[in-house]
Parts: C-alpha cells; sequence; structure tokens
C-alpha cells in the first residue's frame, strides 16, 4: 500500500470518535478551568481579607497613636471665679473630640483636670478627690507672674501637666504671638488673628509722645521708679486706676495708643517669658514699645530685635529719654522701629477659651501616656 493505504477519508465514524474525544478533553478542561476559577476567586477572597485586616489594624493604630479619641477635659473652677461661657472648640479653633465641662459630676469620666492656680492657692476651693480616676490627668493653670502665685510649694508632685505663658509648659499659649503673613490662616481662626499694618507716614507723626496704663500702682515695682526718674525727661500720659481714667477692655486701650508714638509696657515683676498683653496692645496700636521685663533676649524669642526699646540697652533712664526725644525728631530712624510690621499677624488668644481648648487639644495628643510636674515651684521661678 502506498501513502494512500494509511489515508482515509474522514468518515462519520470517525467524526463521531473525534467529536467524543473533544467532548472528553473539554469537560477535562471546563472542570480545570473551573477548579482554578475557584482557587483564584478564593485567592483573591484571601488577599482582600489580608488587605482588610492590615487596613483596619493601620486605622486603629493611627488612631491610637494621633489621640483620635474624643476626650472631655473638665474645667475645675472659672479663673478668678468670673464665670464665662465655654467656647465650642470646633467651631471656634477647629479642635475636634473636645468636650469642655464645667460640671463636677463629671469628673469620674472626665480625661483631665485643668485647675487655675489662684482659687486652690486661696485655700477656698479644694483639689478634686483622691483617688484620681484611672489615667485622667490634671493640669496646673497660671497666668500670673511668679511674684504674684502664692503657695506654690504646697502643689509639687500632684500635677501631671502644666499651662502657661512659659514656653517650657506642656502646654504653652503666650499672651501674644506674631505670625508671619504668609502663614496667617484664613477661616474662623483669623478672628483672632490681626494683621499688622506697614508703617505710612502719620505713624511718625503721632499727636503725643508716651503712654503709660497702669492698674496696680506699687512703690516697690520696678516699673514705678524707672516711670520717676523718665518723667523728670519726658511727658507721660498716665492711664488707669492712679491716672486718667480708662475705659475697660484691651481693645480701648488700642485705640488709645493709636495717638502715641511710644508705649511703656512695663511688667510688674520680671520674670522668665513674662511678657504680657501690655506688649500685645503696644504693638497691635503700631506705638513703639518700650519694655521692662525679662532680658532682651527673651523678648527677642517672640518680637524682631528692632521691634522694641528695652530699658536696658541704656545706661541710664536719662539716655533712655534721649533716645525716644532723637527718634520723635528723626522719621528715618523711627521707621527702623517699625518696617517689620508688614510682615507680621499678631495673634491674641482669648481668655480663657483659647485656654481651654488648647490643653484639651494636648491631652488628646498625650492619651495613653503618662506625666508629672514634680517641682512646681523650682521650675516655675527658675
Ligand atoms: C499689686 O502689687 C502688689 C505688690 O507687688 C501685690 O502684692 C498685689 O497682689 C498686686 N495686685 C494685683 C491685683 O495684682
Ligand atoms: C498624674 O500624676 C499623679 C500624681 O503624681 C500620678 O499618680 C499619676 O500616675 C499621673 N497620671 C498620669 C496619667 O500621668
Amino acid at each position: 500500500m502506498g501513502a494512500g493505504a494509511h489515508w482515509r477519508p474522514v468518515g462519520r465514524s470517525t467524526v463521531a470518535a473525534r467529536r467524543a474525544e473533544w467532548r472528553a478533553g473539554s469537560s477535562q478542561r471546563q472542570c480545570w478551568e473551573r477548579v482554578l476559577r475557584r482557587i483564584n476567586s478564593s485567592l483573591w477572597e484571601a488577599i482582600l481579607g489580608f488587605l482588610f485586616v492590615l487596613w483596619v489594624c493601620f486605622i486603629y493604630l493611627f488612631a491610637s497613636s494621633t489621640g483620635e479619641d474624643p476626650v472631655t477635659l473638665l474645667i475645675w473652677t472659672h479663673p478668678f471665679g468670673e464665670y464665662r461661657q465655654l467656647p465650642d472648640c470646633w467651631e471656634l479653633y477647629q479642635i475636634d473630640g473636645c468636650t469642655l465641662t464645667d460640671d463636677k459630676r463629671a469628673y469620674a469620666e472626665a480625661d483631665a483636670v485643668i485647675i487655675h492656680h489662684r482659687e486652690i492657692a486661696s485655700l477656698k476651693v479644694d483639689l478634686p478627690p483622691e483617688p484620681r480616676p484611672h489615667a485622667q490627668k490634671w493640669i496646673w493653670l497660671n497666668y500670673e507672674s511668679p511674684s504674684h502665685t502664692p503657695r506654690l510649694w504646697l502643689f509639687g508632685g500632684i500635677f501631671n501637666l502644666t499651662m502657661s505663658y512659659r514656653t517650657d509648659s506642656d502646654i504653652f499659649l503666650p499672651y501674644g504671638y506674631l505670625v508671619p503673613r504668609e502663614r496667617a490662616v484664613a477661616g474662623p481662626q483669623s478672628r483672632f488673628t490681626h494683621p499688622l499694618r506697614r508703617p505710612s507716614h502719620s505713624d511718625f507723626s503721632r499727636p503725643r509722645l508716651v503712654a503709660w496704663v497702669v492698674s496696680n500702682w506699687s512703690e516697690s515695682h520696678a516699673r514705678v521708679s524707672l516711670f520717676y526718674k523718665l518723667r523728670r525727661f519726658v511727658h507721660i500720659d498716665v492711664f488707669g486706676r492712679v491716672g486718667r481714667p480708662l475705659q475697660k477692655g484691651s481693645d480701648n486701650v488700642v485705640q488709645l495708643l493709636r495717638r502715641y508714638l511710644f508705649y511703656l509696657a512695663l511688667e510688674n515683676s520680671l520674670h522668665t517669658d513674662y511678657i504680657t498683653e501690655k506688649l500685645w496692645n503696644a504693638v497691635l496700636a503700631g506705638a513703639i514699645p518700650v519694655v521692662l521685663g525679662p532680658p532682651r533676649k527673651n523678648y527677642e524669642r517672640f518680637l524682631p530685635p528692632e521691634a522694641f526699646i528695652h530699658v536696658d540697652d541704656f545706661a541710664t533712664v536719662q539716655d533712655l529719654a534721649r533716645y525716644l526725644l532723637m527718634l520723635k525728631s528723626n522719621p528715618g530712624l523711627m521707621r527702623r522701629h517699625l518696617d517689620w510690621r508688614g510682615r507680621y499677624s499678631v495673634h491674641r488668644p482669648v481668655f480663657w477659651g483659647e485656654h481651654f481648648c488648647s490643653a484639651c487639644k494636648a491631652v488628646r495628643k498625650s492619651k495613653g501616656r503618662t506625666a508629672l510636674v514634680k517641682d512646681l515651684a523650682v521650675w516655675f521661678h527658675s
């Protein structure tokens, strides 16, 4: 037989046989595909499940590490016994997860209690009861200088956090601070941030020379002896209890100071970082502050060096007076003390709402960590 011997036309039987073969093969293949598909889908399920667990873990870890849990802050006394409505921290400062309360019944659930020094130091108000609830933090709140902060030594080893004007407080919020223009935020926060005006011609030729506002006149204060010396050389307009009457409120003081070239921002006592609203009132009004307080370097933590005139910059009070008079008749030199203004805004925190909200934010951040203020008196007097 030739080659044709092997060749057969494809007959029906062959076709049927092939079909059967093919069917068998195809059902095998389908089976395999099904198996593969099943493996595939359970693999996918496994991967998705794993990713989901990972995501949940991540969210949980992230949340606990950034203190995402909401917290309750109990305000033990309204500072100086002056009741003020508690703020909405979210609406005013975009601080969320904070519940503020002044209801002492919330003591057992409070994550922290903020305690203003004056009332507990007067011994008319007791500290919260011991033992304190688990993980609760007590915050010491004070904006007076050490000279006017009595009985500090009674309160060592009691508090967990400090809040004051000192830069090294656990919760630091000064009487005021500068914000570079480009970082000033828009939105509700901006109502507490006041842009400073670039000086104009009228700022160099204001009608009045030197103002001083003083509410507590005490012969023992360094500022009073400075005043006695300085007034021998320059005219000083005195306002406040011992001077011309003044309407209460920082805004009225700022309005008044807009007519003055210089303002005496003299602190009642001289202590680290103790720089009060007196300075910020002058800055807001565009009057050059003449400061008596901590050393120049300390002021420079808060302001450009040329933004203020420090009493210590002069060997004698007469030299200081000469300098002020020289500036008055020399706008070019005065410009040096005012030109920095266009680049900044002043943030003036509102007592005490912003303090409570900032404290609450800090409590959220430090949740799960312990802290202790051992030597309150030593630290605050340093
Ligand atoms: C006024 O100053 C005196 C002397 O330093 C001080 O004893 C007193 O507490 C001060 N009063 C106020 C209201 O700050
Ligand atoms: C807070 O301070 C107290 C008193 O020293 C201490 O017993 C407690 O463990 C501290 N709590 C926290 C949460 O730091």
